[in-house]
């Protein structure tokens, strides 16, 4: 198969070029397009057939479900059994954003989407390109990220060739995503309403994946929310199923360095020197404010700590980066685990295997 790319203005997108993405998703085939968090490769999320093509094109385990993306509120109501209270609040304080919500199913959901589950999640990305194509193309487009399953999720349309050019027949090449990480996912499937009609309130929304929209700003708006225990105990089975693969990771063996910057870089760079005595290449990913104290055959800066969105912008194509160059080891330094460093510091634990070394 030929993969077309296609140029198109983030801003104010071409129609002729959303027309023609959107024709391809109607008869069922696969489309890579740009989100504000990262690409998608989107498919007609209530046709069985074309959500089975998104898993073989990344190779995706048939258990992981897709995120269904809509564009305007009114859409909910077809593909959800009903809309808890929370979940207004919520799409009003950030939707169109990056935040998805989990809700029981509608009957027209097909199980294929949601991966055998009785639940669906679901976002209204905050991207013009993003919108155009789910209003042309019928309004619900079945996403993940558009990375072969295992990689790291694509920010420029760039990576979403390297993994899956030939794959698919239409790329929508619309710049840098201005995020970088995938959207915080709420559960909210778990809030019932009783017989008498009123919603119980012994359950409380719980975050199964950190993002930019973090768990204080979500209890901003509706009160308590928990987060899922299958985030931090390695034991604990997570509730996302996408959550338990070894994601994000690169090819290289990665170790995160935690402790006091000065011993941090004295132990890099210790060990990237013993690396190259045995042959081996190294990469560290540091900060602006760290890259000129380190000795080693690749360093990389993923951004400025005064800055944290520039980290998260900059994660995943650092990580692929060091891929292209052949680190044998990647060392990274650790991030602050409040506001979007919380995120960032979830998807460099799983691309070490959660490997850290307290120095
Ligand atoms: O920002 C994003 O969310 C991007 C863009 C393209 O919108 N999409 C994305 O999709 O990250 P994906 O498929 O790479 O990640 C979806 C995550 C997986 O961890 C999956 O297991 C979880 O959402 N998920 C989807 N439906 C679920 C459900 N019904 N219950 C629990 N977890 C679910
Ligand atoms: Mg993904």
């Amino acid at each position: 198969m030929i993969t077309r790319i296609e140029k198109i203005n983030p801003q104010n997108p071409e129609k002729e070029r959303i027309q023609n993405a959107a024709d391809i998703l109607k008869e069922g085939g696969l489309v890579a397009f740009p989100t504000e968090t990262v690409y998608g490769l989107g498919a007609d999320a209530l046709r069985p057939e074309a959500a089975k093509k998104i898993y073989a094109a990344k190779g995706r385990p048939s258990d992981n479900p897709l995120i269904i993306h809509i564009a305007d509120f009114k859409a909910l109501f077809r593909i959800v059994k009903e809309i808890p209270p929370q979940a207004r609040l919520l799409a009003d304080a950030f939707w169109p954003g990056p935040l998805t919500m989990i809700f029981q199913k509608s009957m027209i959901v097909p199980r294929e989407t949601t991966g055998g589950l009785d639940t669906v999640a679901v976002r209204m990305p905050d991207h013009p390109v993003a919108l155009a194509l789910i209003r042309e193309s019928g309004g619900y487009i079945a996403a993940p990220s558009a990375n072969t399953s295992g990689r790291p999720s694509p920010t420029l349309a760039e990576h979403v060739a390297a993994d899956l050019d030939g794959r698919i027949p239409m790329i929508l090449d619309g710049g840098a995503v201005g995020i970088g990480i995938e959207s915080t996912i709420v559960d909210l499937s778990c809030m019932t309403k009783k017989a008498d009609g009123e919603w119980t309130t012994d359950e409380i929304p719980m975050v199964l994946r950190p993002g930019y929209i973090t768990r204080e700003m979500l209890a901003g708006v509706v009160g308590a929310v928990g987060d899922d225990p299958g985030l931090t105990d390695a034991n604990a089975h997570p509730k996302a199923p996408g959550m338990k693969y070894r994601h994000y990771a690169p090819k290289a063996e990665m170790i995160i360095f935690s402790g006091k910057r000065e011993n941090v870089i004295r132990r890099i760079n210790a060990m990237a020197a013993e690396n190259g005595q045995n042959g081996e290449k190294t990469g560290v990913i540091c900060t602006d404010e760290t890259k000129d104290c380190y000795r080693a055959d690749f360093v990389r800066t993923i951004g400025s700590r005064a800055d944290e969105e520039s980290i998260a912008r900059h994660l995943y194509a650092t990580l692929r980066e060091m891929d292209a160059l052949g680190a044998d080891r990647i060392y990274s330094e650790s991030f602050s685990a409040l506001r979007i460093g919380h995120a960032v510091m979830n998807r460099l634990l799983k691309a070490a295997g959660h490997h850290v070394m307290e120095v």
